[in-house]
């Protein structure tokens, strides 16, 4: 009898023991389950505080924002001092967290009358794209959607999206070598540059800026090195010189033909001092062997070729072979090597 009890005694620690084990293991198990399901979250959650105040968690959580602000916190753009606005923008467009976060880094979010096309993520990867523009390129986008990013910010860097000789402003005098003058910045008729005569050996006539002039003189050794003869042909022109030019130009061919080769009074480069026609103002120059080496050369000496073959549309002048702008070695250089033209160049680099 007393053996019976100690013999179930031992069946029922047995089982006791088994029992435990098994709540034992269970519980482990679930543990396990438990912080598998929750390690990101934790992870995530130990992330936002430490990119975030506490009083930001605090109050994220207050505002039931938690989830979103643990979904913005884990991409790369991340930027903790923009967690307000994300926030803000997300519920205010429902975008996906990756563009909210672009978005609101490039301060679009900011932006008065924007309205949200998916091109806005290719522009604001473009080189050139400019904050300023912002409003300007989606309205030109809505009418040229056949457009690449490039090319949409080149245009209305370049002012394109307006007809030529509207939007018109006075051009910033300060810019010195790199003043803008086309159908968009004008001079007033009083201004004259200061200039030197330029010396008969040079042309027959007229005058530049010293710079432009010096520079000139440089480049006409370097070309007669290489067995190339460079002249002026007309260098700076007076505002009134310039008016009666377009007038002769726009009775004889009509203006409409007269504004795609000749600028409006007020409008010509000719008239900062720091442009020259080389050689000849006609078409036969385009195919000679100096308009060859001026195209390759020019930029070593600070002179672009100013209104390039394939650019009409930007510089709102035919290809001109022999007007050559002087803007200084450095920027010459970069315009040469980037293929850009100077209403692009002077958007981007000079009038931000
Ligand atoms: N031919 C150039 C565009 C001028 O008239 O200034
Ligand atoms: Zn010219």
């Amino acid at each position: 009898m007393f053996f019976c009890v100690i013999i179930k005694l031992g069946d029922s620690m047995k089982i006791f023991k088994r029992i435990l084990l098994f709540i034992l293991f269970a519980s482990i198990v679930a543990a396990g389950i438990y912080v598998y399901l929750n390690k990101d979250r934790w992870m995530n959650e130990k992330k936002l505080s430490e990119v975030l105040s506490e009083d930001k968690v605090k109050s994220i959580k207050e505002n039931d924002d938690t989830e979103l602000a643990l979904s913005l916190v884990s991409s790369d753009s991340f930027e903790s001092s923009n967690i307000d606005r994300y926030i803000k923008y997300s519920k205010d467009t429902n975008l996906d967290n990756d563009k909210v976060i672009k978005l609101v880094n490039n301060n679009i979010d900011k932006l008065d009358d924007f309205i949200y096309d998916d091109i806005i993520l290719s522009l604001l990867d473009e080189e050139y794209y400019l904050y300023k523009n912002t409003n300007r390129y989606m309205n030109y986008y809505k009418e040229h959607k056949d457009l690449k990013a490039s090319a949409i910010i080149t245009n209305v860097n370049s002012n394109i999206d307006y007809a030529f000789y509207t939007h018109t402003h006075k051009t910033d005098l300060s810019k010195g070598n790199l003043i803008l003058v086309n159908k968009f910045n004008y001079l007033d008729e009083d201004y004259v540059p200061d200039l030197v005569d330029i010396d008969s050996e040079y042309g027959d006539w007229g005058s530049l800026t010293p710079d432009a002039y010096e520079a000139f003189k440089v480049m006409v050794a370097g070309a007669k090195e290489d067995g190339i003869k460079l002249f002026s042909c007309s260098p700076y022109r007076s505002y009134e010189l310039q008016s009666s030019l377009y007038h002769r130009y726009g009775a004889r061919d009509g203006y409409d033909k007269a504004d795609t080769y000749s600028a409006r009074p007020g409008s010509s480069e000719h008239q900062t001092g720091l442009a020259i026609d080389i050689n000849a103002a006609d078409d036969w120059f385009n195919d000679t062997v100096e308009a060859k080496w001026l195209a390759d050369n020019a930029y070593k000496y600070g002179f672009i070729l100013r209104y390039p073959k394939g650019k009409e549309y930007l510089t709102g002048y035919q290809y001109e072979s022999w007007h050559y702008r002087y803007v200084g070695k450095e920027v010459a250089k970069y315009i040469f090597d980037h293929d850009i033209t100077f209403e692009e160049y002077y958007a981007f680099f000079i009038d931000k």
